[in-house]
């Protein structure tokens, strides 16, 4: 696909997480100087930051290959155990969502990160019995929107723990001009700033927003993504000025309207807007916690006066 080649192959490449990629690049030069597999790596935050892209890249500069899979994906032993059997000696294994994997594929999991081998049970009842399979060092890379969801047990057989963390504009409009030279698209460089702004702190949104406004600007303009074209293709798309879509609107307006702007539950807000609970605390709440427009507090969330200031509406007393 496009949208394949708008992500990076080498960490020089790799935009922002500065933290992280200095991390890594020790972490995996060590390995390679020892001419070893990298040690099992957690990459954990808010969705669209960029972790599948990273664990490929992780996998590109360790010359790997790479098997991705995820967590739901995994029902039985018997799926874990075709994929980490198919490894080449320092192979990448790529699990997203890693914190939904069931309990008694943990089980299987951990023999094979912490000593590289498989016990599996084949048969059933009395003639019953465990085979032990032994498996090429490889690197587990697990990506999760939720660390504290992980068992113990996993989340301690992980060498190499990296949060991200959203984006500053600087580095998305880094990566929106990187994008629009790889679409061959002519973009002001205030354009590039007004979409990072409005991205969430998100490469995904700067990205998906970038390719509608190049959609507007080759329809309603000569093609060319100047200031007007993205500001009224921003419009027409209701992101806002701070980036917050319909589903942020309706969240925040409705924990507002029939809240009182809280306290209220998670389960609560959800149900009332017609959302999941876990879309609600995985995707929207953190950047709205991020920007100080909600507060987790021990009786439930709350809208705070920078959120009533943006909607402009009165704060009850
Ligand atoms: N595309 C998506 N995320 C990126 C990043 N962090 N750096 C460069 N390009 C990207």
């Amino acid at each position: 696909r496009f949208e394949q080649s708008l992500r990076p192959q080498y960490l020089s490449q790799y935009i922002g997480q500065q933290k992280v990629k200095h991390n890594l690049e020790i972490f995996i030069e060590a390995a390679k100087m020892r001419e070893e597999s990298l040690d099992h790596v957690l990459l954990y935050g808010p969705p669209g930051l960029g972790k599948t892209t990273l664990a490929a890249v992780i996998a590109n500069e360790m010359q790997v290959g790479v098997k991705m899979t995820s967590g739901p994906a995994i029902e039985r032993p018997g799926d874990l155990a075709a994929i980490v059997s198919s490894l080449e000696p320092g192979d990448v294994l790529f699990i997203d969502e890693i914190h939904r994997l069931n309990r008694s594929i943990e089980e299987v999991l951990y023999p094979a990160m912490e000593d590289f081998c498989l016990d599996i049970v084949v048969g059933k009842g009395p003639t019953a019995r465990s085979v032990r399979l032994d498996l090429p060092p490889f690197t587990l890379i697990g990506a999760t929107t939720r660390a504290g969801a992980l068992s113990a047990p996993l989340r301690d057989r992980f060498g190499v723990l990296a949060r991200l963390d959203y984006y500053d504009t600087e580095a998305l409009t880094e990566i929106v001009v990187r994008s629009s030279k790889l679409f061959e698209a002519d973009i002001d460089p205030n354009a590039a700033v007004e979409i990072a702004r409005r991205s969430r702190g998100t490469p995904r949104i700067a990205n998906r927003l970038l390719k509608r406004v190049r959609d507007y600007a080759m329809v309603r303009g000569t093609g060319s993504i100047t200031m007007d074209m993205a500001d009224q293709a921003l419009e027409m798309l209701q992101v806002d000025p701070l980036g917050l879509d319909h589903i942020d609107h309706k969240l925040i307006t409705g924990m507002i309207s029939r809240f009182r702007g809280g306290p209220v539950g998670l389960d609560t807000i959800a149900a009332s807007i017609g959302e999941e609970s876990t879309t609600i605390e995985d995707v929207y709440e953190p950047y709205l916690l991020q920007i100080g427009f909600i507060q987790r507090t021990p009786r439930g969330r709350t809208v705070t006066a920078a959120a009533y200031e943006h909607f402009k509406l009165e704060m009850p007393e």
